[in-house]
């Protein structure tokens, strides 16, 4: 199937006094000229565009004819008809050709005047882009074989609509997953696959939560997560964080009434420290005394690159209160948008009503890929390869923030993750910093943007996972260090 130009008007007999094919090709001319079209893109066939506008096909024919002799489209015969390259910067449009004659009469031909720009595609992959994977690492050909595999056989579950709670194999092969490596006992009836983390957030405040709820928040913490909570009408206490993870008691003071807890017990994001066991006692006391519930959000906790990995807080929850969340995007990609919520027993029918109301994960075809590939064990020695690797790049920034910084930059010890917290001397704010480095196309943030308080020290968080050598590594803080305010 081509590109369409805006057919939602419909072309009229005698539309602006022109005839119809002069219309036609005022609209593949525009939409060239605004990007709408753009070099490379198909055009559909004559015939096929002739039938949808129930036109003759000569009409389209002539229309056709003066783009391409234009030199607009390119016939590349059974191929297609394509926009032709070197056209359609949206900045600057393409010089309007002249009208038509008296008669309506084709202008005559022209090249159109300007050399043509592509527009700048999004850098998918910045220095130091916190939350991103190793994607020059991920097992692609493996990857594009299982999904191609499931794309053919595409059978009649593939095409009808897919269960809002997820596809079921997947929904087994995750709390089969759980069990093993998160210490999680669980049915796949409680596992609901959702669209990211904020789908499963968006799951939770429907269904258990109300807008206008009070809930703690880790200050600092993970700043997306925040900004939909708040945005989903959420009343976030901000409860701070020390070298155990969240301050348990801080919160009971502050709001003990809350009725949730949204808390990273495995990494505690931004800072790192896992959430010391007496600290997980007593949350999960808290929210057994007051009936509330705790988000574990264990966006990461694959990614232990020492020791033993520490078991998720839910393996300790016998009353049902921790709604559990993982998500695909740091151990497979993030591009997928797939993440699940773990939910206790008797509140899996709750969800999964829900879950019928809304948009849910998508297609199948996709989560059935996740599936084979967790299943054929893939997925444990992507795990396997990554640990090592993470551990070798966050060597490589280390090693090249102590080289230029030295003692200008603190880099405590963090036993997992896939960012860097790099903190400032007392006194130097961070935000200054930050922004001069993204104005030079570095993606460091701001760890006071991540704060809800203000407080210090302030810090840079940097990714690590795709510098795949030292130098590139080096190359990056040394850019970082020539945006440096001057101490
Ligand atoms: C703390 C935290 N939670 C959750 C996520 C996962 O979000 P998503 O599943 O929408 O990619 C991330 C990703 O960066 C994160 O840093």
């Amino acid at each position: 199937m081509g590109h369409r130009v805006d057919l939602q008007h419909p072309i009229s007999p005698r539309g602006q006094g022109m005839p119809i094919y002069r219309q036609l090709y005022g609209r593949y001319r525009d939409a060239i000229a605004t990007g709408k079209l753009r070099a490379g893109d198909r055009v559909p066939s004559v015939r096929s565009l002739a039938s949808e506008l129930n036109l003759a096909r000569g009409t389209v024919e002539l229309a056709y004819q003066m783009l391409a002799g234009e030199g607009y489209f390119l016939a590349r015969g059974p191929a297609g008809t394509f926009v032709a390259p070197g056209l359609g910067n949206p900045a600057e449009p393409i010089e309007p050709v002249g009208p038509a004659g008296a008669d309506g009469s084709a202008p005559a031909a022209r090249a159109p005047r300007r050399p043509a720009q592509a527009p700048h595609p999004r850098d998918a992959v910045r220095p130091f882009q916190p939350g991103l994977p190793a994607l020059d690492a991920f097992p692609r050909k493996t990857w594009a074989r299982l999904a191609g595999r499931r794309l053919r056989a595409l059978d009649a579950a593939a095409l009808a609509y897919p269960d809002p709670a997820g596809y079921g194999p997947l929904r087994h092969a995750i709390a089969a997953y759980l069990g093993i490596a998160r210490g999680i006992a669980c049915a796949p009836e409680q596992v609901f696959v959702t669209s990211g983390y904020r789908g499963a957030l968006e799951l939770v405040c429907r269904t258990v939560l109300a807008p206008g709820d009070a809930g703690w928040y880790e200050d600092p913490g993970y700043l997306q997560g925040r900004r939909f909570l708040e945005r989903a009408g959420m009343r976030l206490e901000p409860v701070p964080v020390d070298g155990e993870g969240l301050v348990v008691q801080a919160g009971e003071r502050r709001a003990a009434r809350a009725r949730f807890a949204v808390v990273t017990p495995t990494h505690q994001s931004p800072t790192g420290v896992p959430l010391a066991l007496p600290r997980r006692m007593a949350l999960l006391d808290w929210a057994v005394r007051r009936q509330a519930w705790i988000v574990e959000d264990d966006y990461d906790g694959e990614f232990r690159h020492h020791g033993r990995p520490i078991p998720a807080l839910k393996s300790l929850d016998r009353d049902g209160r921790v709604l559990y969340t993982g998500t695909f995007s740091k151990v497979l990609f993030p591009g997928l948008r797939l993440a699940y919520l773990v939910v206790p027993a008797p509140q899996a029918g709750a969800f999964r009503d829900m879950a019928g109301h809304l948009p849910g994960p998508g297609s199948d075809l996709l989560q059935a890929t996740v599936a084979d590939f967790m299943e054929q064990g893939h997925f444990a020695r992507h795990l396997r390869r990554m640990r090592a690797l993470y551990a070798q790049r966050r060597g490589y920034l280390v090693d090249a923030l102590r080289q230029t910084f030295g003692a200008r930059l603190r880099v405590p010890p963090q036993a997992g993750g896939l960012h860097v917290l790099a903190l400032l001397p007392s006194g130097q704010g961070d935000t200054a910093w930050a922004a001069a480095a993204r104005a030079q196309g570095l993606a460091v943030q701001a760890l006071s943007d991540w704060r809800m308080r203000p407080s210090s020290p302030g810090g840079l968080l940097m990714g690590f996972a795709n510098f795949a050598t030292p130098d590139q590594a080096v190359e990056a803080v040394r850019r970082l260090g020539a945006v440096a305010p001057v101490p």
